[in-house]
């Protein structure tokens, strides 16, 4: 019996979750959100910082654990921004020195696809569609290969930024899916595509214009901006699933909430006889539960880190996907 507590906390949510033999008992985060504007890296680690020591008495008392039966502490070591990685680390150190238990640094990208093992999917082709990152993910030859991603900005930052333009505060996502929602009048948008790789900041730029000139309504940019940049996505991972040959796409991140997106990517599969895997709402977007789900995976493989070396304990807000050793497979 295994039990590991993850610790998220690469941007603007903190969470911790406790996982159980590959079983999530608990899953609890808390986000930073403005009204207006878009995230401010110190404000949100001390958001985190503020609210740690809650998130992790109510997630211990939702999954009915004891402290001390607690096996490690995972922790998101990278990629992420450096303050918000640091009240993580810092957290990490805190609890794993009080149980004097050993902490197991995990990779946030690859905590996204490997919590998605949850919903069946075995050999996944994973889009990974979030704030900060827009990658098309799968395992080949040892290590989890980025076969294409935004060459600029993400996808999720991109919809927040346009979101923003029209006046909506952060997390821009949702509303704009709403907005969406109310229209069916395409506008024609740059469609940029090159291999497995997209572009997403000439389509913002193309879109504030287009705001700005007060001749298009916020519903039909909406509709129009999603129509576009989906499509965009999934003629990539299609792409990705014919060069790999895979037969399965999984879905990651935030964005991947949206319920038009789904659709669209439901659709292709079925075209292709791909099987599609989409997580709960609650494991796509940033959360501990998932960090502990891989923690669990490389604990058993033995990989950690004890207190003695605990002063080696550090952050990697670059860390890039391909660079991980995935030496637990
Ligand atoms: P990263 O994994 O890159 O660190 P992140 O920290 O920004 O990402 P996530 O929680 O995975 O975190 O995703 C957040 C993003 O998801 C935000 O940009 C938000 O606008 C977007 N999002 C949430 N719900 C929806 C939705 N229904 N439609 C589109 N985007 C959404
Ligand atoms: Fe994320």
């Amino acid at each position: 019996m295994t039990i590991i507590l993850g610790i998220e906390s690469t941007a603007h949510t903190f969470g911790i979750g406790i996982v159980k033999n590959g079983k999530v008992l608990s899953n609890v985060r808390d986000m930073y959100s403005t009204l207006s504007g878009g995230i401010i890296p110190l404000e949100a680690a001390k958001h985190h910082c503020e609210n740690s020591e809650r998130i992790y008495f109510e997630s211990l008392e939702k999954s009915g654990i004891k402290e001390k039966d607690i096996d490690a502490i995972a922790f998101s070591q990278g990629p992420g921004l450096a303050p918000c990685l640091l009240e993580g680390v810092k957290f990490a150190k805190q609890i794993a020195e009080k149980l004097n238990k050993p902490v197991v640094p995990v990779n946030h990208c690859i905590a996204h696809l490997e919590i998605g093992k949850i919903t069946g999917a075995k050999n996944p082709v994973m889009l990974y569609a979030s704030g900060a990152n827009t990658q098309i993910i799968a395992y080949e030859s040892g290590k989890y290969r980025i076969f294409g991603e935004t060459l600029d900005i993400g996808v999720g930052n991109f919809i927040d930024n346009f979101a923003r333009e029209m006046g909506i505060g952060f997390p821009g996502g949702p509303k704009i899916q709403e907005l969406a929602g109310q229209s069916k009048n395409y506008i024609e948008l740059p469609y940029i595509v090159k291999g497995m790789d997209i572009s997403l900041s000439g389509i913002l730029t193309n879109l504030k214009q287009k705001f700005e000139s007060k001749k298009y309504s916020k519903e039909d940019l909406a509709y129009s901006m999603q129509e576009t940049v989906f499509a965009m996505l999934i003629e990539t991972a299609e792409r990705a699933l014919a060069h790999t040959g895979k037969k399965e796409l999984l879905l990651g991140g935030g964005v991947s909430c949206n319920s038009r997106f789904q659709e669209m990517c439901k659709k292709m599969c079925s075209e292709r006889e791909a099987k599609f895997f989409v997580p709960s709402r609650d494991l796509l977007v940033d959360n501990g539960a998932m960090i502990a789900f891989l923690g669990e995976i490389m604990f058993k493989k033995k990989i950690k880190i004890d207190k003695k070396d605990f002063n080696n304990l550090d952050i990697k807000p670059r860390q890039r996907t391909d660079e991980v050793n995935v030496s637990w497979k």
